[in-house]
């Protein structure tokens, strides 16, 4: 679903009120985070979403890879997971199902964790991701609502997996820009959310469903702040801008772009690149805010990452600006 049938779907239903609730869905941010002590906060996330490559146990692993990331983007270090299955006992051989969940598994245990259980329902489409808990102290929280004026804005993973699952479907991707592809839905952020809580970041979120647009826009609302992006320094996976040139694209693009175009002052882009930038990722980077010394530090340590904006004081602006 788009963001903001999600927000409109959940606006009639009381809030929770609880002060061990440190993170619910008001910061739209990836994880809840629910304290147990002074020192130790529990972090719960599922996400879950059928098959964007054909390969079974490569589909596990990006799905465990996706879920984890949300834990990552909170901070936190994943412990447990739980896998959700639908299966089209029907159509698929049992055999499937056992490479999805062994490259699940292999994601999971890559990240520290252990998959502790899980549910399977019969579906006519295929369907799989899990549910993960971690932990995190309750001051080292990453959360949306923490960006400030001054920050720079890092990603770590370039974008257009969106694109470039559609153009793989249909067999228009090299092998190259496959396994590109492929490396990248299938990194964990660990290493990433590790370096940022170690340079005292307070602020991040991950790319996935909603675009790069849709998830900076989360952190400008819930920190009431301007996130300017400057497009052109954003990342891109290779094949991204040929995909796109031969038509290859998503629904989730354009609800994503309907979501974000009333609070995002465009600049004098074109539609290649707003299609870019609201393109939906499956198991995106981390978009974190650190002040420019930090940001300078992240880039050093994390090889994949760009600083593509900043943050400014938002006033009456709009809360997207594009550079
Ligand atoms: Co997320
Ligand atoms: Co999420």
């Amino acid at each position: 679903m788009g963001p903001g049938d999600l927000s409109a779907a959940l606006a009639p239903l009381p809030r929770e009120s609880d002060p061990r609730l440190l993170v619910g869905r008001e910061t739209f941010d990836d994880a809840g985070v629910f304290r147990l002590s002074d020192d130790l906060a529990l972090v719960q996330t599922v996400d879950f979403f059928a098959p964007i490559v054909d390969d079974p146990y490569r589909f596990g692993r990006i799905a465990a890879a996706n879920s984890l990331s949300d834990v990552y983007a909170m901070g936190g270090e994943p412990l447990t997971a739980m896998n959700i299955v639908g299966f089209p006992d029907k159509v698929l051989p049992l055999s499937v199902l056992t490479e999805i969940l062994r490259g699940g598994q292999d994601a999971v245990h890559e990240a520290g964790a252990r998959i502790v259980g899980g549910h399977t329902v019969i579906d006519e489409e295929l369907k799989y991701g899990l549910s993960v808990t971690g932990r995190v102290h309750p001051d080292r929280i990453l959360s949306n609502a923490r960006a400030r004026a001054g920050d720079l804005l890092i990603l770590t993973k370039p974008i257009g997996s969106g694109i470039l699952a559609t153009a793989g479907k249909a067999g228009a991707l090299s092998a190259d820009q496959d396994e590109a592809l492929y490396h990248a839905m299938s990194a964990l952020n660990a290493d990433a959310a590790r370096v940022a809580v170690e340079l005292g970041a307070r602020c991040a979120t991950d790319v996935t469903g909603f675009g790069l647009l849709g998830h900076a826009l989360h952190i400008a609302r819930a920190s009431d702040a301007t996130l300017r992006i400057a497009h052109a320094d954003v990342p891109l996976l290779p094949g991204t801008r040929e995909a796109l040139v031969a038509g290859f694209t998503t629904g989730g693009a354009k609800r994503n772009a309907d979501f974000v175009s009333a609070l995002t002052d465009w600049g004098d882009t074109g539609p290649d690149v707003r299609a870019l930038l609201t393109d939906p990722q499956t198991s995106g980077g981390l978009l974190i805010a650190l002040p420019p010394p930090a940001a300078k530090a992240f880039c050093a340590r994390v090889a994949t990452a760009v600083v593509i904006g900043r943050v400014t004081a938002r006033g009456s602006g709009p809360h997207l600006a594009l550079d």
